[in-house]
């Protein structure tokens, strides 16, 4: 199963990937490429030292047509099998979407249906709980279709809000209780066949 990870920041959930991958948990596994929507991220320093070719395709310097028309020749390129959005944060075209729809999977940062959808990323999901008050919040690892953060639900965690937290406090629990934990889960059991993806073109 050749694997690309889209990344757009630090790449902390493509760590976990890849130390899930070194712990032997995503069995038939291989990286493909990982893909950057930003220049100069921490995630393409991950990835190459852990020997995974590297794009960038700067979102900023392309219309919505020509990202998604680049993101698809890099992924045809790779001959993807599975797409993983680890903390990417450009919303995917109908180009990448007509070809790999069924074989990408996200992962967000709240329990789905709460906290998600357009513009809910980064800190603002989690002072979004913050501000309604919840006493739980968590992870959800979903397949991406059209509907940002609307596709098929696969595997969720929940966390707990603690009276003290703050955004980043709360986003720092949630990573290491339950993103960190969850999109490697999501991998290792699509490579079992445990979880169904589409396959092949
Ligand atoms: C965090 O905002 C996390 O909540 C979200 O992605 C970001 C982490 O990015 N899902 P990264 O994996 O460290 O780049």
């Amino acid at each position: 199963m050749r694997v690309a990870v889209l990344v757009s920041g630090g790449g902390s959930n493509l760590a976990a990937l890849i130390d899930a991958h070194r712990r032997g948990e995503l069995s038939g596994a291989q990286f493909a490429v990982v893909i950057s929507s930003r220049p100069d991220v921490y995630a393409l320093e991950r990835a190459q030292s852990a020997d995974i070719p590297t794009a960038v395709i700067s979102r900023k310097e392309h219309s919505a047509e020509s990202f998604d028309a680049q993101l698809l020749e890099q992924l045809d390129g790779a001959k993807a099998d599975l797409v993983v959005l680890a903390g990417f944060l450009s919303v995917l075209g109908p180009l990448v979407l007509g070809r790999y729809m069924g074989r990408i999977i996200n992962v967000h940062p709240s329990l789905i249906p709460s906290f998600c959808g357009p513009g809910m990323y980064g800190l603002r999901v989690h002072q979004a709980a913050l501000d309604k008050g919840v006493k739980i919040t968590g992870a959800t690892v979903h397949m991406v279709n059209e509907i940002v953060d609307g596709g098929e639900i696969l595997l969720q965690k929940a966390v707990d809000v603690l009276p003290r937290d703050t955004a980043q406090t709360l986003q720092k629990r949630v990573m290491e209780q339950a993103e960190w934990v969850l999109l490697p889960r999501a991998v290792g059991m699509i490579c079992r066949k445990e979880l169904p993806i589409r396959r092949g073109i």
